[in-house]
């Protein structure tokens, strides 16, 4: 039998929010201009050609930066969330499918996963995860990653992320604290922007 591609964290997280109201709180900052785009200034700032919102949940970095006019699609394993962002921004291609081994048939400028992707995957497939996110990206393209790094079971390391990382050919650009750019020096969260080495 396949293993369950949904991680324990994931699972708990679904089973813990009430969707429609995750969504409506979300809708409603949009509305009150109080909605943080922290990610989508800090993504747009690359100046990318094409951008993959990897683990994009429901499409709210992904969305922001359409807005912008910027070349983005969508991807993510959980096919309730992408509803929402279907039904939000039509004109974006949405993809369903596990980042571990997706095979979306073309290449990206940039990759990004904010939101905490990589620590809401299954422990065992971050590293296949990094690997694929590399296969689709564009020579010299970028991947950036946000997440936090915390203690405990499932928790990621930066030591083990630029592992993956090195592994799949990709070399640290820059690294920050915030999605404002505040300079990384060893806190609970950081920005990681790695580089496709040819
Ligand atoms: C905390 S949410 C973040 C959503 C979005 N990036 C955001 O910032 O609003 C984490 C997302 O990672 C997705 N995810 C976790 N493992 C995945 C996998 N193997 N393939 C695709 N998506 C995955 C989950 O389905 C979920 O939508």
């Amino acid at each position: 039998m396949p293993s369950d591609p949904v991680s324990p964290r994931w699972t708990h997280w679904r089973e813990t929010v009430d969707l429609e109201e995750y969504h409506q709180r979300w809708q409603r900052m949009e509305q009150q201009g109080t909605a943080s785009h922290g990610e989508a200034d800090f993504i747009e700032g690359y100046g990318a050609a094409s951008v993959l919102d990897a683990g994009c949940g429901m499409g709210r970095v992904a969305i922001e930066l359409h807005h912008r006019g910027v070349a983005v699609e969508g991807v993510d394993l959980d096919a309730d969330l992408l509803a929402y962002a279907r039904a939000d921004m039509p004109e974006v291609a949405w993809h369903h499918a596990d980042l571990t081994d997706m095979q979306l048939g073309r290449r990206f400028e940039l990759i990004a996963t904010p939101g905490n992707v990589m620590i809401f995957c299954r422990t065992d497939h971050r590293a296949p995860i990094v690997a694929t996110l590399a296969g689709h990206l564009e020579p010299d393209g970028l991947l950036v990653a946000g997440f936090s790094l915390e203690r405990g079971a499932d928790a990621l390391t930066l030591v083990e992320y630029d592992q993956y990382c090195s592994a799949a050919g990709l070399a640290l650009v820059e690294r920050f604290a915030t999605w404002e750019r505040d300079p990384y020096e060893g806190g609970n969260y950081a920005v990681s922007v790695h580089r496709l080495a040819l």
